[in-house]
């Protein structure tokens, strides 16, 4: 009821309970759908075909979309194919609105992504119901988007710390998920490799400048404190759902195969795949990168170099030479001093 009076007083969509684009060709159907909305609290607007549906997507993405099935220009199927396609639009709920309640339309709809059904003529309740729990539903998709890109941005505040390190995550982002999909990976697990490229090494964000930033060798207490920035990282991506996958990497990808890494010495199988994955690039990025404390290799030198560490126990050497391999046959881009 609050929400309803200050609806009135400020009727901008910041204050409604959410925004519903209806796509409908019948007018009268339209203004059914429209006042049982905005008497809910909901903010509305009405667009008549499926170019008009996509063009108002562009310009103000909806909480919600309810889309009739039968359209002119593109249908209402072609449209929602289209918006579950787009990765900016693809957390936005459709809701197709059939005429009939044939199972083969309801196929179709669920093959193009749709998120629920509402069959002609409506029931008031009903639609009240699905739209307050898609509108939910998006809310949280909203947060969980919203809490990741927030780690995302620490994660290249970092980097903009060390002028030596630029490009570092998008690197290992991009080198990772090239061994990822050498190695067959699933579009999920290349997507967590992806992430985590960029995540790796967030927790970085709690290690003073002094230590970070040192072009000479680091004290023992001050590696120590290096060290830290595994557990910071995978602290810091908390329990983001989306992050789960991630935080493996975050937490080891400096353990080494024969139990001389960090933070928890895991030896051997027990060092997550994804995590040894990005170990793997990420010293052949630190190979190939000036740091503050060593010039930059060749590209032949970085592979002697990996290789070495593969035979002396750190990485294994299967992985390794897979790795050379995609970098050999040029499927990375490398930077160009490298290259
Ligand atoms: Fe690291
Ligand atoms: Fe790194």
């Amino acid at each position: 009821m609050e929400i309803r009076r200050d609806r009135k007083r400020f009727p901008a969509a910041e204050l409604s309970r959410g925004t519903v684009l209806i796509v409908e060709d019948d007018p009268q159907n339209a203004r059914l759908l429209t006042r049982l909305l905005t008497a809910d609290g909901f903010a509305v607007e009405v667009v008549g075909d499926g170019a008009a549906a996509l063009a108002a997507v562009g310009r103000r993405p909806p909480d919600v979309v309810l889309l009739d099935w039968m359209l002119p220009k593109l249908t209402g199927i072609e449209v929602c194919q289209r918006l579950k396609r787009d990765r900016t639009t693809r957390l936005i709920p459709v809701v197709l609105l059939t005429a009939l309640d044939a199972r083969e339309n309801r196929l179709a709809g669920i093959n193009a992504g749709a998120d629920d059904f509402l069959t002609k003529p409506y029931n008031a309740e009903e639609l009240r119901a699905r739209v307050h729990s898609l509108v939910r539903l998006k809310r949280y998709t909203d947060e969980l988007d919203f809490a990741e890109s927030v780690i995302t941005s620490l994660a290249l505040t970092v980097e903009a710390r060390d002028a030596t390190t630029d490009g570092h995550c998008q690197r290992l982002a991009h080198y990772a998920t090239a061994l990822g999909a050498a190695l067959g990976m699933t579009e999920d697990e290349l997507a967590s490799l992806d992430r985590g490229g960029y995540l790796h090494d967030v927790g970085k964000i709690g290690i003073p400048d002094a230590v970070l930033l040192k072009p000479g060798q680091l004290t023992r207490e001050e590696y120590g404190l290096m060290q830290q920035h595994t557990i910071i990282g995978e602290r810091l991506c908390g329990n983001l759902r989306s992050l789960v996958p991630v935080r493996p990497i975050v937490r080891s990808h400096h353990e080494r195969l024969n139990g001389g890494g960090y933070p928890d010495g895991l030896r051997g199988d027990a060092i997550p795949l994804s995590a040894q994955i990005v170990g793997i690039v990420d010293a052949f990025d630190a190979i190939t990168m000036t740091r503050p404390y060593r010039a930059q290799r060749s590209r032949e030198q970085a592979f002697d170099e990996l290789e070495a560490d593969a035979r002396s126990g750190l990485f294994d050497r299967d992985l390794v030479s897979v790795f050379l391999r995609v970098v050999d046959q040029r499927e990375v881009e490398l930077p160009r001093a490298a290259s």
